[in-house]
């Protein structure tokens, strides 16, 4: 049954998401049909497709009662949308469908676990909202709420974590055949943990263990994590919600979190170390799945809450997806690649090697908003250089610009001449590996994003901008002896 609620999403992206031509949209990223997008939900295989739903608010583009929308896809690139999936239209999640992600039952249903959310009013008059987790059952287009939901709830929770921020399952597979699946929450001493739960049969919930948590070191609610293997190592994504800065590696705000390490008898996560997951400036909520052929893949909300205000009032959409990205371990760390179907959709190249570079300049060929392009720069042999600037979007008035400082081993990433009617938090800084002076960076651009892998995908850097599509310019510049190689290749709608 479709609820009123359902039918008006459905009624409303059908009548009004068609006025949006592609040529305002990303070419192969996705983007919300209408309205507002936020956290990647439900990201899965069904039925030989690939699923894709996420946080959504259809009737404008700021965040409101969360909505799931849904597309699917043969390649992860070129997105079919389908009907809104799920709306707030019950006791129990009446505040909100939030997030949470997708499954394949033995009977070939696919199952959606997601949080319900629910507002209480309190004896002072405040509202206070409190969060279950919930199922649906559908066929790939249509979706059930279960009768029995929710299926975990306050009091599936350990003595000392919060009922009220409780949110987020990623369901998986255990080697059994049966489920797992982990949760967010928040704890006692207002920090951030993952909590375990199994289950025989998707509906039914016991808790097993707290996975990680984190002591307040790393950031406050910890919100949509994911675990999975990879590389014979267990690996934890998650989102901390108000972060201090660490060094570089960790900026002040919303960040992205990653701890590698091994699962103990106890399901408990042994760290062995820790990382960002992108050092970019737009980058949240990262979900994965595997694929049939065993990679497994990373798609992420292409924005972050500290910059989601930062974009034009007037736009009709707002959010879209990072490229699909496939993750491997190496050297401990995890590196991540855009998924290898971006290939196919290469079209004209032009390469250049070993030329020098110095005062500003450009190359002919290389220019654009659409494209995938890999620069290597390295010291002139027997000489050094101080600074490589390389400027992207750029027209009479703007540009952005990822720049290398080899002797600090500093990369710096910048939008703040791109366009934005303020220059705050439009900077980032890093330090990457030490290679003798040279770095790699293969840069994707798709009309309003930058996606930079650095040194084959060791480090990532994501970022959005509105700058106007006119402004795509690239030029090179070097502060000393540098050479670079550079192999651009068109990327075809
Ligand atoms: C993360 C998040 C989730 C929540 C959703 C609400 O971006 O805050 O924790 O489920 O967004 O839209």
């Amino acid at each position: 049954m479709t609820s009123d609620i359902l039918q008006k999403a459905r009624d409303y992206e059908e009548r009004f998401g068609a006025f949006i031509g592609e040529s305002e949209r990303p070419v192969f990223h996705y983007s919300t049909r209408i309205g507002w997008l936020n956290d990647p939900n439900g990201f899965s295989v069904y039925n030989g497709r690939y699923h894709l739903f996420h946080q959504y608010h259809p009737y404008s583009n700021q965040w409101g009662p969360m909505h799931w929308g849904h597309a699917a896809s043969a390649d992860m690139l070129h997105w079919e949308y389908l009907p809104a999936s799920l709306a707030p239209d019950t006791e129990y999640d009446g505040a909100g469908c939030f997030s949470g992600s997708a499954v394949t039952l033995d009977d070939g249903r696919q199952l959606l676990l997601y949080t319900g959310v629910r507002e209480e009013q309190q004896p002072d008059g405040s509202k206070k909202a409190y969060q279950t987790q919930c199922v649906a059952v559908g066929d790939g287009v249509n979706y059930e709420k279960y009768a029995f939901n929710p299926v975990l709830s306050g009091r599936d929770v350990p003595e000392g974590f919060s009922e009220n921020d409780f949110r987020d399952p990623k369901i998986f597979r255990e080697r059994d055949g049966s489920f797992g699946c982990v949760v967010g929450c928040r704890t006692d001493d207002e920090s951030g943990a993952i909590l375990y739960f199994r289950s025989e049969d998707g509906f039914r919930w016991d808790f097993v263990s707290v996975v990680d948590r984190s002591w307040n070191e790393y950031g406050k609610m910890w919100e949509c994590p994911d675990l999975f293997e990879l590389d014979g190592k267990a690996v934890l994504l998650t989102s901390p919600q108000d972060m201090s800065p660490i060094g570089l590696e960790f900026h002040n705000g919303n960040e992205t979190l990653c701890v590698i390490g091994s699962m103990d008898e106890k399901n408990e996560l042994q760290r062995e170390s820790v990382q960002a997951i992108d050092y970019g400036i737009d980058f949240y909520a990262p979900q994965t799945l595997l694929t049939p052929d065993g990679r497994r893949v990373m798609i992420a909300w292409m924005q972050n809450w500290d910059t989601c205000t930062s974009h034009p009032s007037d736009a009709k959409w707002f959010g879209q997806m990072t490229l699909p990205r496939e993750l491997i371990i190496r050297g401990g760390r995890l590196c991540q690649n855009p998924i290898r179907e971006l290939d196919a959709m290469r079209g004209r190249r032009v390469s250049y090697e070993n030329i020098p570079v110095s005062a500003e300049t450009t190359l002919r060929g290389v220019y654009g908003r659409v494209l995938d392009m890999t620069v290597t720069v390295r010291p002139r042999s027997n000489g050094s250089y101080d600074l490589f600037r390389l400027k992207f979007a750029k027209g009479s008035q703007h540009y952005s610009s990822v720049s290398y400082r080899p002797a600090e081993q500093l990369l710096h990433l910048s939008r703040k001449m791109s366009g934005f009617n303020r220059d705050f938090v439009h900077d980032r800084r890093i330090i990457v590996a030490d290679r003798a002076g040279e770095i790699k960076l293969r840069i994707i651009l798709d009309r309003f994003s930058a996606e930079i892998f650095v040194n084959d995908g060791e480090q990532t850097l994501t970022m959005t901008y509105y700058t106007p599509l006119s402004a795509d310019g690239i030029s090179f510049e070097a502060h000393g002896d540098a050479v670079i190689d550079v192999e651009k290749y068109d990327v075809r709608a």
